[in-house]
C-alpha cells in the first residue's frame, strides 16, 4: 500500500513536508493547488509552490512531490502541466475537490465536477502535452451537491487518460463534515483500471483499516489526520504490515518529545523561509493540530498563542523540550 500526504493549501507547504516526511511511511506529496487562469505562469511560480524541483522535485527524504494545478480551461492548463513537468516535477495532480466559493466562482476546483465532459478536456489536454513518462492524477470529492454524477466524472477522468485518481470521500456539499463516505467509493474502485486513492476523515490506524475495507482501495491520503499526529503514516503501515490486531492505538512512536524536537526544526525552517511576522502564524497552526491528539501540545498552544516573536516562541518551546527531557528520565 501507499500514503500520500494531502495537499492542504496555506498549511502544508514544504517545511511542513520535510518535517512529515521524515518521519517515514509517506510515498509521496501533493503540493498546495497553484492557480491557473489563462496563461502559462513564470517558472519562480513553480519554484515558490515546490521548492523541492531545485533537488530532482523530491524532499529532503527522496519523497516525490507532485505540483497541483486548478483551473478550468485545458489549454492553460496543458500549457502549465507541460512547465511543471519541465521543471522536474516527479508527476502533476489536477484538481477538482476544492469547495472555496471564490475559487468555484472563477470556474475552478469542485464545481466542474458539475461537468464531466470538461474534466475529460482538461485531463485529457494535460495528459496529452505531458512526457508519457510522468504521471497524471485527479483530485475529487464524490459530487458537488449530490453524489449522482460521482460514476459519469470517475469515467471521464479515466477516458481521459489519467494514471491515477484520489478521491475525498464527500461532495462539496458536505465541506469538511465528518462522515467520509469511503463505502461510496467501492463500486467503482471494483471496477476501475488505474488505482483510486481514498482520502478523508482517516484520523487513526482503525480508521485507516476501515476506509480500506469499506472503500476496496489499496492506496490513502492523509490530510488533518497526519498533522495531528505526524507518525500515523508510519503506525498505518506497521499496523498493517505485521497484521497486527493488538490496540495500535495505544502505540505512540513519535512521543511528544519527538514532536516537540520536531517542532524546534520547524520552527529554524520556517525562519530561514519566512518574514518574521509569519513565523508564528506557522508554528501555532501547526499545534492548533497536534493538540488534537497530544495533550501537551494543548498546554505549549496556551503559552505561545499571545507571542509574536519567532525567537520567544523558539524558547517556549525550547524550554518545553529540556522540562519535558527531564521529567521522562526522573
Ligand atoms: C486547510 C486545508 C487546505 C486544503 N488545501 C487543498 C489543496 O490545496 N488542494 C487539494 O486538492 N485539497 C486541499 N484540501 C483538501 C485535503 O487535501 C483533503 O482532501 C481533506 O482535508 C480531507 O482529508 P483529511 O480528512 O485527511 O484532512 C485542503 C484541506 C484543508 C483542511
Amino acid at each position: 500500500m501507499r500514503i500520500v500526504l494531502a495537499p492542504m493549501e496555506g498549511v502544508v507547504d514544504h517545511t511542513l513536508r520535510d518535517m512529515l516526511t521524515r518521519q517515514g511511511g509517506l510515498d509521496r506529496c501533493v503540493t498546495e493547488f497553484v492557480r491557473v487562469t489563462d496563461r502559462c505562469l513564470p517558472a519562480r511560480v513553480f519554484y515558490r509552490f515546490c521548492p523541492e524541483l531545485h533537488h530532482g522535485g523530491k524532499t529532503p527524504s527522496g519523497v516525490p512531490v507532485y505540483i497541483q494545478l486548478l483551473g478550468g480551461q485545458p489549454e492553460a492548463m496543458a500549457q502549465n502541466a507541460l512547465r511543471a513537468a519541465s521543471l522536474g516535477a516527479p508527476g502533476i495532480d489536477i484538481n477538482f475537490g476544492c469547495p472555496a466559493k471564490c475559487v468555484n466562482r472563477r470556474d475552478g476546483g469542485s464545481v466542474l465536477l458539475k461537468e464531466p465532459r470538461r474534466l475529460y478536456d482538461i485531463v485529457s489536454a494535460v495528459r496529452a502535452v505531458v512526457d508519457p513518462a510522468i504521471p497524471v492524477s485527479a483530485k475529487i470529492r464524490l459530487g458537488f451537491d449530490d453524489s449522482s454524477l460521482f460514476t459519469e466524472i470517475v469515467q471521464a477522468i479515466v477516458a481521459a487518460g489519467a494514471n491515477e485518481l484520489t478521491v475525498h470521500a464527500r461532495t462539496r456539499q458536505d465541506g469538511y463534515k465528518p462522515p467520509a463516505y469511503w463505502h461510496r467509493i467501492a463500486p467503482l474502485q471494483a471496477q476501475c483500471p488505474i488505482p483510486i486513492i481514498a482520502n478523508g476523515e482517516i484520523w487513526s490506524v482503525t480508521d485507516a483499516r476501515q476506509c480500506l475495507a469499506e472503500s476496496g482501495c489499496e492506496d490513502l491520503m492523509l490530510g488533518r489526520g497526519l498533522l495531528t499526529r505526524p507518525d500515523l503514516a508510519l503506525l498505518i503501515k506497521q499496523s498493517l504490515l505485521n497484521n497486527s490486531a493488538e490496540n495500535t492505538e495505544a502505540v505512540d512512536i513519535l512521543g511528544w518529545q519527538g514532536v516537540l524536537d520536531m517542532l524546534t526544526d520547524f520552527c529554524v525552517v520556517t525562519e530561514q523561509m519566512y518574514e518574521a511576522r509569519y513565523v508564528g502564524n506557522r508554528v501555532k497552526q501547526w499545534l492548533g493540530y497536534l493538540r488534537g491528539y497530544y495533550p501537551d501540545a494543548a498546554q505549549l498552544f496556551e503559552q505561545i498563542k499571545r507571542l509574536h516573536c519567532p525567537q520567544e516562541i523558539a524558547q517556549m518551546i525550547e524550554r518545553q523540550r529540556h522540562t519535558n527531557m527531564a521529567r521522562t528520565a526522573a
